[in-house]
């Protein structure tokens, strides 16, 4: 395959934590798509394509200053999750045996996202890689947050044509677990450009993992047809969202993992989702078992938009590919133990085009 060279591959100084430490972004360009990434979480800050009229506008929550993604009540804007993305109940893991206590991060018994400190707020090493890629790794050492080994993780985000494609690449000198995935928060009518409720959506999933009232999946696959989750045929994300379906109210909307048909480790079809107001259309393919689709309920307007504009509730959806959430608690769930001599891989694909009819 031959792959567009970006017209541009920038990098400067984004800022400095209070620790002193330097935190970089890379600038990656082509005629398609602009993507800014940051070495601190190994985040996306922005991402900029055109709509319809060919009007660039960045479609990811968040990018304002360093500071933004420092404040206490964290919402993962475009950052890397891990060691273990998403909730681990009882904040432990039992591996061979042996049970290993992790960081509580929500209430006292849950390790949401990697635990207190997790992957989205280390600064990563980066790399650029053939003119139209960046990679960028964290050395995760032995206990941290609790997870066991010395874990190293690779990001390595890639500008082909009007694609970005995420590829994740771990291994660990003891047996561990590990979940990765990327929280970037959509808006394909632009980043705190109102609410995402009339973005079309259709997901390639006929099942999700229902939750209890920690958010942690109760164990079953439900299967969507006739409920509001079912996106099997595209519907908009706001069509059935506030029915009193005791799910859509624990959560405030979507915030559920869908089981992605067909094979696991094979790239396919997982989402595309269609604005009709600007036309854009993003369409996500991946390995893994599951996509997140979580419509940003939690949103309370404490974040600002770089503009300004407070992100309120469904302010962005996130599609968040990985695998399923508690799966160390769930033997039925596929695994997500990683033994040494093995490697983790994972990759997604972010395609960007725009609507042909509207
Ligand atoms: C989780 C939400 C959480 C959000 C921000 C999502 O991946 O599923 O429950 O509020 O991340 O932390």
């Amino acid at each position: 395959m031959i792959f567009a060279m970006p017209t541009s591959l920038q990098q400067d100084l984004f800022g400095v934590l209070p620790s002193g430490e330097r935190v970089y972004r890379f600038i990656l360009k082509n005629e398609w798509l602009e993507v800014s990434l940051m070495t601190f979480g190994a985040a996306i800050l922005a991402l900029r394509t055109p709509d319809v009229e060919g009007r660039l506008e960045n479609v990811v929550l968040g990018g304002g200053e360093l500071a933004d993604y420092l404040a206490p009540n964290k919402a993962y804007f475009g950052a890397v999750c891990g060691r273990y993305a998403n909730r681990i109940a009882g904040a432990s893991v039992c591996i061979d045996g042996v049970k290993h206590p992790l960081s509580a991060n929500e209430g006292y018994d849950t390790t949401l996202h990697g635990g207190k400190d997790g992957f989205d707020a280390r600064i990563w090493s980066a790399r650029i890689v053939e003119q139209n890629g960046v990679a960028m790794t964290l050395e995760s050492p032995d206990g941290d947050q609790g997870f066991p080994g010395n874990l190293t993780a690779t990001i390595t985000y890639t500008l082909e044509e009007s694609s970005l494609r995420l590829g994740y690449e771990c291994s660990a000198d003891q047996a561990t677990v590990v979940n990765l995935t990327n929280h970037a928060y959509f808006n394909l009518a632009g980043e705190g450009n109102g609410v995402i409720l009339g973005h079309l959506l259709r997901l390639g999933a006929t099942r999700y993992l229902p939750l209890d009232e920690r958010y942690i999946p109760v164990g079953d696959l439900a299967n969507v047809e006739g409920t509001p989750f079912d996106f099997i045929t595209e519907r908009a994300i706001g069509e059935r969202i506030r029915e009193p379906h005791a799910q859509l109210l624990l959560n405030r909307g979507y915030n559920h993992t869908y089981v992605v048909q067909g094979e696991p480790g094979m790239l396919r079809f997982a989402a595309t989702v269609r604005d009709p107001l600007s036309g854009r259309v993003l369409t996500v393919q991946t390995t893994e078992a599951g996509i997140h689709l979580y419509t940003a309920g939690f949103l309370d307007g404490s974040h600002l938009s770089a503009s300004g504009r407070p992100y309120v509730a469904d302010s962005g959806f996130c599609l968040e590919t990985q695998r399923f959430p508690d799966s160390p608690h769930h033997c039925s769930f596929p695994s997500t133990l990683l033994r040494p001599g093995e490697t983790y891989q994972s990759e997604t694909l972010y395609e960007f085009s725009v609507m042909t009819t509207r």
